[in-house]
């Protein structure tokens, strides 16, 4: 079900037509932070391609989405893997022959599990960094034509546990790290293009998996958020408007942090260190 809808328009500060004409590229669009990304651009007058992997998911995603306007036009791109560039590239051309342009971007695909360094293969490592840095890569790379002509922007979905040592997420701190250096550099490079690259790094976000995986006290890991709650899914997509929005014109080569102050605490793991980890890494026999 949407977490967004006309009731959301009439409370915010947005503009109901703020993206009237204009057409966003999501790739993990069907994903519980990205979804709603898109459901608020949507809502505001963009039509939006949906990129996913896996078809019943992708398509229903952007079936729903669809609903959300009266002439929204939402397609599926289903079966698109980042990782490829041909097959971005399939999916940013459907995009441009059926709703005609690209003018933003959000690099949102990622893969994520918890493991220990000893039982981290390097294949292991390698999937998740090919899905999130490579795929990020990948995607801009298709849609560079689209951005370059329509001076777009681009929005990274990064995280914060790469500020700090963040254990069993080995892989996806070096990936997301490399994904804000990517940005970074595409924000200096582009930026005489008109093109306007940020990251925005979500804390800890209610319902999705990745807090579920990796916070085993939540009442605990909530106590020390300075601003006491989670981050939900419309945080992020409010986040998201503004840095589409013509009031971010002169901001890019940022990364906004939506972790109500989290990371400064160091709350990723909650407050304990998992001993686990001591006990998985001693375990003889290291897969490679
Ligand atoms: N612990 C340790 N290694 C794992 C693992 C886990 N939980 N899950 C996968 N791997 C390893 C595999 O063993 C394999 O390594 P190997 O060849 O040395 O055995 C490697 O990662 C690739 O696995 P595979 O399943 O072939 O990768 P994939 O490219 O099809 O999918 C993910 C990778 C990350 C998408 C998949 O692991 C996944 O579905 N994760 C959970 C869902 C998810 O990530 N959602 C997004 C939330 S942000």
């Amino acid at each position: 079900m949407a977490r967004l809808g006309q009731s959301w328009v009439e409370q915010s500060v947005w503009k109901p037509d703020l993206f009237k004409g204009k057409v966003v590229f999501v790739t993990g669009g069907a994903g519980t932070i990205c979804k709603v990304q898109t459901e608020a651009l949507v809502l505001l007058g963009a039509d939006a391609a949906i990129v996913g992997r896996n078809q019943e998911k992708t398509d229903a995603a952007a079936a729903e989405l669809a609903q959300l306007r009266p002439g929204a036009r939402v397609i599926s791109c289903a079966n698109t893997d980042v990782r490829k560039v041909e097959s971005i590239k399939a999916a940013v051309d459907k995009t441009v022959a059926q709703l005609g342009r690209i003018d933003f971007v959000i690099a949102g695909a990622a893969g994520n599990f918890l493991s220990d360094f000893n039982h981290l293969s390097s294949n292991a490592f390698k999937s998740v960094v090919d899905i999130d840095l490579l795929g990020s890569y990948n995607t801009v790379k298709a849609c560079f034509d689209q951005l370059r002509k329509n001076k777009g922007a681009i929005i990274f979905v990064s995280a914060t546990l790469h500020y700090y040592g963040v254990p069993f997420q080995i892989h996806v701190g070096a990936a997301k790290a490399g994904v804000d250096a990517l940005s970074q550099a595409l924000a200096v490079e582009l930026g005489p293009l008109g093109i306007r690259s940020n990251c925005i790094a979500p804390g800890g976000i209610a319902e999705t998996e990745g807090l579920s995986r990796l916070v085993p006290d939540l009442d605990a890991y909530i106590a020390r958020i300075p601003l006491q709650r989670l981050g939900s899914t419309q945080d992020i997509a409010e986040a998201t408007v503004y840095l589409f929005s013509d009031a971010a014109s002169y901001v890019t080569g940022t990364v906004q942090v939506v972790d109500g102050a989290a990371w400064h605490m160091g709350t990723s793991m909650g407050n304990t260190y998992p001993v686990q980890i001591i006990n998985r890494n001693s375990e003889p026999g290291t897969k490679l």
